[in-house]
């Protein structure tokens, strides 16, 4: 493996959840694979987990980490072909992925989409771009449209978790008061289409995923009847795809709550966080013995720490 841009990078899904189970035991078992090696990690947006996790990683197989917050501290990048720089941006990509890449033997990226223009946003413009002119291997910390090391880690949480072989698992929008990316969502839709799992969305009408993502993955309008039971609940808000980056609506009945929760089959709880309490869920379902969000927040080292020894040792 060269690049992780999405879970299709991944070539053995079970072998890839196994090894991440395994590396949670041992964590520091490969500590000198990354010896005298250097990722660098460019963000375009906010981040705890993402960043702290995959520092985390990088530490633990040996590797010098270094970080730039690229939004108010970097140039601001021109990314197109041709175009006469006199407005806004001060370098190009082109030279700053070549420039990077002499600094690092590893770059990682976090590039939201900007919920302005759904074909610029879709085109991944930043990450493939990066991956274009970069000349060492680059890492997808969530882009425009997806969010592949938390879906890897995801896949890992419900693997630890799971009582049954196919559980049922629901995706369900909730309620929020800021149009957010649908990043997180088509690559937990991707990942449980590769997982041997029941798996639902359920969401307002207008809320559709990309249908090239959601393929044959039943849509159920009605929340409730979606949540019977479940044995996973994974929460999330996404604005509209079709109507793009539109919230369309807050309506706060979908929030989640313990009387929803008790229609599931005693499901837990999942939540990429970072999430906003008792507009997405309430205290008492987050709190619970049912809620895995911390512990799934704790994978994140896993799967991007898998993820990194995989680049090591193909480079
Ligand atoms: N889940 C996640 O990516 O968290 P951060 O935005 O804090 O990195």
């Amino acid at each position: 493996m060269n690049n992780y841009f999405s879970i299709e990078d991944i070539d053995s899904l079970p072998d890839w959840v196994s090894e991440a189970i395994e590396m949670k035991k041992t964590p520091m078992s490969n500590k000198t694979l990354g010896v005298d090696k250097t990722i660098g990690l460019l963000f375009f947006n906010p981040s705890l987990r993402t960043r702290l996790s995959t520092q985390k990683a990088a530490l633990n197989l040996g590797m010098n980490v270094i970080v730039m917050n690229f939004t108010g501290e970097g140039w601001s990048l021109e990314y197109g072909d041709g175009t006469v720089m006199d407005q806004g941006s001060s370098e190009h990509v082109k030279e700053a992925a070549q420039v990077v890449s002499q600094y690092c033997d590893v770059l990682a990226i976090r590039a939201f989409a900007k919920l302005e223009n759904r074909e610029d946003d879709y085109s991944e413009k930043v990450l493939k771009s990066f991956i274009q002119y970069a000349s060492i291997p680059v890492i997808n910390m969530e882009s425009a449209t997806g969010h592949p090391l938390q879906a890897l880690t995801d896949a890992i949480t419900i693997t630890e978790h799971k009582k049954i072989d196919k559980p049922k698992v629901v995706l369900s929008w909730a309620p929020h008061p800021k149009a957010l990316p649908q990043a997180v969502a088509n690559s937990f839709v991707e990942m449980m289409q590769r997982m041997d799992a029941n798996f639902v969305i359920t969401h307002p009408v207008g809320f559709e995923l990309a249908s090239q993502i959601t393929k044959e993955v039943p849509i159920d309008y009605n929340q409730e009847n979606a949540l019977k039971d479940a044995d996973f609940v994974y929460v999330k808000n996404w604005s509209a795809y079709e109507d793009y980056g539109k919230t369309l609506t807050d309506d706060p009945s979908w929030k989640i709550s313990q009387e929803k929760m008790n229609l599931t089959n005693d499901a837990k709880f999942m939540h990429c966080l970072p999430v906003r309490r008792n507009v997405v869920v309430d205290d008492d379902v987050i709190d619970s013995e049912n809620s895995i969000v911390i512990e799934q927040a704790n994978n994140r080292t896993y799967a991007a720490q898998l993820v990194l020894k995989k680049i090591l040792q193909n480079n």
